[in-house]
């Protein structure tokens, strides 16, 4: 079947979607982006993905180039042209096509928009969780403020493809404190020895995530204790649990840490159970 995207107000065979080469995306990675599960051929979470659309642009001072309403129906139409079940659906706004300045362009440029969908394996997906994952742990690069969901993902970039060369899914950040910040593109968490939830505020140093948010309210209706704190790499190869949550992976298990087995080095329980709820904690559109 042929993919279809939706570039700047149109729809586009995926293989002629392009944008401009003074796009300050790509000149400068100037701009910003969300990805949404798709379950069921619905959206999850779109509002508070939307929200926090709404809040990297304002950061950066970008406009919304089209009210939200019409957003939706845009995503909702990409899904569905593309025929995406279970999937991800990618949107991303750039300050715009301008002649190449480091300052914004000047004022009436108009913002980018861009959305693609796409299927994933479902039972991959479960096989992985039912494996689980290894991580590795690498040194904090990034700028101070990775709470915007910028496009600007060179570390992540590195991040990811040193975890892929030393046989591990993910990247955990660690700060100059040797506490972990996040993964290369999830939210990190452990569940200690004593059988504490912990994982890190959602201050300027990580992304706030949805899938994170999901799983708190998840812990909340069980009434399970969970702390919002920063733990050390030590911490965590001491755990008796770990995972990671993002909106394309949900929950998915880790099972070692550079190495090292986490709890017996299988799924635990806990994670697993999570990710069996999550979806009953999250929103559909
Ligand atoms: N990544 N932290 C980082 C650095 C991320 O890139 C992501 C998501 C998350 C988890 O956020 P959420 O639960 O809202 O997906 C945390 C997406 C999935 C990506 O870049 O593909």
């Amino acid at each position: 079947m042929s993919r279809i995207a939706y570039v700047n107000g149109r729809y586009r065979p995926h293989r002629d979607a392009r944008v401009h080469v003074e796009d300050r995306g790509y000149q400068f990675a100037d701009g910003v982006y969300e990805v949404c599960e798709v379950r069921e051929a619905r959206l999850v979470d779109e509002r508070r993905h939307m929200a926090r659309l709404v809040r990297s642009l304002g950061e950066l001072r970008i406009g919304l180039p089209m009210p939200l309403s019409a957003l939706s129906v845009v995503l909702h139409e990409t899904v569905r042209r593309n025929r995406v079940r279970n999937g991800i659906v990618y949107v991303e706004i750039t300050r715009g096509v301008a002649r190449r300045d480091f300052a914004f362009p000047p004022p009436g440029t108009t913002p980018s928009i861009v959305v693609t969908a796409r299927s994933l394996d479902s039972a991959k997906a479960e096989n992985t969780a039912a494996e689980g994952i290894a991580v590795i742990t690498l040194a904090e690069t990034r700028w101070a403020r990775p709470d915007i969901k910028s496009v600007s993902l060179l570390p992540n970039v590195l991040a990811k493809q040193a975890a892929r060369e030393a046989g591990a899914r993910e990247a955990w950040l660690v700060d100059a404190h040797g506490f972990v910040t996040e993964g290369a593109s999830s939210n990190a968490w452990i569940i200690t020895a004593g059988g504490e939830v912990v994982t890190r505020p959602a201050d300027h140093s990580i992304l706030s995530g949805i899938s994170r948010a999901v799983v708190l309210d998840a812990l909340a209706a069980k009434g399970l204790p969970f702390t919002e704190r920063p733990f050390t790499v030590a911490e965590a190869k001491a755990a008796r649990e770990a995972f990671i949550t993002a909106a394309s992976q949900i929950v998915q298990p880790v099972v070692s840490i550079d190495g090292t087995p986490v709890g017996d080095g299988r799924p635990g329980p806990l994670a697993l159970m999570l990710r069996r709820e999550f979806h009953r904690h999250a929103e559909f559109t």
